[in-house]
C-alpha cells in the first residue's frame, strides 16, 4: 500500500494532539469515556491525512492543520456513533470493537455524538492556534458547510431515504457526494486553507478533494461485499442485508470498480500542479481506492 509510513506518521500527530484535547476532567464521565471509545477505538485517520497532506502542499507544514485534523476526526467519529443508531444503520461492529450504543445505550452514544461534533468547534476556535482571524473563519465555514444541512448530514438523509428502493445512478452519485464527498472534500479544503491556499491552488484542492470524496465511497461499497468483517473492522454485507443504494448494487461490480479508477485519475491529474509537494495526496489518492478496508 501506497506511503503508509507517512500515514502513520500524520496517525501519530493527530493521536497525541486528540489526546491532550481530551482531559478526563469533563462534568459527566460516562459521557467522556464514550466519546474517548469511539475516537480512540482505531480507524484510518484519512480526514486528519487529507488535511495534513493538503496543508503541505499549499507549502505548509503538518502542525499548521492540526487543529483541523483534530475536528475532522471529531467530526467523523460522531458521524460513525450516529450512523450505527438502530434509527440508522442499525449495526452492532465498528472499528473492531461493539457499537457505541451497544456499550453505552443509545441516549449516551447520541450525546457522545453531539459532544464530539460540538468539541471539534472548540478546537477550531482555540487561541492556542496562531491564525490569521480572517483565515480561521473561512476554516470554520468549510469546515460547518461540509458536515452541515448541506454536507454530510443531508447525504445521510438521502442514505436513509432510498433504502431499499431502485435508485438512479445521478442519485446515488448525489447521496454518496454529500453523505461522505462532502466532508473528506472538507477535510482537503480546511487543511488547504491552513497552509495558506488560496485562488488557482484552493480550487486544484477542490477539484481533488470532491474526485476522491465520491471514490472513497465506492471503494466503501465495494469493501462491503470484497471485504471481511475482520478486515474491515465493522460488519460485511450490511449494505447488501439492508438494500441500500450502492455503486456495486446499482452499476455492477466491475462498473463501479472503472468509476473509482477514473475518479483516482482525474484527482491526481487535478494535483499535478502541485509537484513534488503534492505527492503525499497522490498517495493518499491511490490508497483510498486500493485499499482493503
Ligand atoms: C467510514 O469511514 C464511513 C464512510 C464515510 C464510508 P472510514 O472508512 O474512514 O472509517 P474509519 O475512520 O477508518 O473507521
Ligand atoms: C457512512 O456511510 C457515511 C457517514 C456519514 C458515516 P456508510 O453507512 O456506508 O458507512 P459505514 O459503511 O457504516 O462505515
Ligand atoms: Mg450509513
Ligand atoms: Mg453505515
Ligand atoms: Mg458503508
Amino acid at each position: 500500500m501506497p506511503t503508509l509510513p507517512k500515514l502513520e506518521h500524520y496517525r501519530e500527530i493527530v493521536d497525541r494532539e486528540l489526546e491532550r484535547c481530551f482531559s478526563p476532567t469533563l462534568p459527566a464521565p460516562r459521557l467522556a469515556e464514550a466519546m474517548r471509545y469511539s475516537l480512540k477505538a482505531g480507524g484510518k485517520r484519512i480526514r486528519p491525512a487529507l488535511a495534513f497532506a493538503a496543508c503541505e502542499a499549499a507549502g505548509g507544514i503538518p502542525e499548521d492543520a492540526l487543529p483541523v485534523a483534530c475536528a475532522l476526526e471529531m467530526i467523523h467519529t460522531y458521524s460513525l456513533i450516529h450512523d450505527d443508531l438502530p434509527a440508522m444503520d442499525d449495526d452492532d461492529l465498528r472499528r473492531g470493537r461493539p457499537t457505541n450504543h451497544k456499550v453505552y445505550g443509545e441516549a449516551i452514544a447520541i450525546l457522545a455524538g453531539d459532544g464530539l461534533l460540538t468539541e471539534a468547534f472548540t478546537v477550531l476556535s482555540s487561541p492556542e492556534w496562531k491564525i490569521p482571524v480572517e483565515r480561521r473563519i473561512e476554516i470554520v465555514r468549510i469546515v460547518s458547510d461540509g458536515a452541515g444541512a448541506n454536507g454530510m448530514v443531508a447525504g445521510q438523509v438521502l442514505d436513509l431515504e432510498h433504502e431499499g428502493k431502485p435508485t438512479e445512478e445521478r442519485t446515488l452519485e448525489q447521496i454518496h457526494k454529500h453523505k461522505t464527498g462532502k466532508l473528506l472534500t472538507a477535510a482537503v479544503l480546511a487543511g488547504g486553507k491552513a497552509g495558506g491556499a488560496e485562488g488557482k491552488v484552493f480550487e486544484a484542492l477542490r477539484t481533488y478533494g470532491e474526485k476522491i470524496g465520491l471514490a472513497f465511497q465506492i471503494a466503501d461499497d465495494i469493501l462491503d461485499l470484497t471485504a471481511t468483517t475482520e478486515e474491515l473492522g465493522k460488519d460485511s454485507k450490511s449494505d447488501l442485508k439492508k438494500g441500500k443504494a450502492t455503486y456495486p448494487a446499482i452499476l455492477g461490480m466491475e462498473e463501479s470498480k472503472k468509476r473509482a479508477k477514473i475518479l483516482l485519475d482525474e484527482a491526481v491529474h487535478a494535483v499535478g500542479r502541485f509537484g513534488p509537494r503534492g505527492e503525499t495526496l497522490v498517495s493518499l489518492a491511490r490508497f483510498i481506492v486500493e485499499r482493503r478496508a
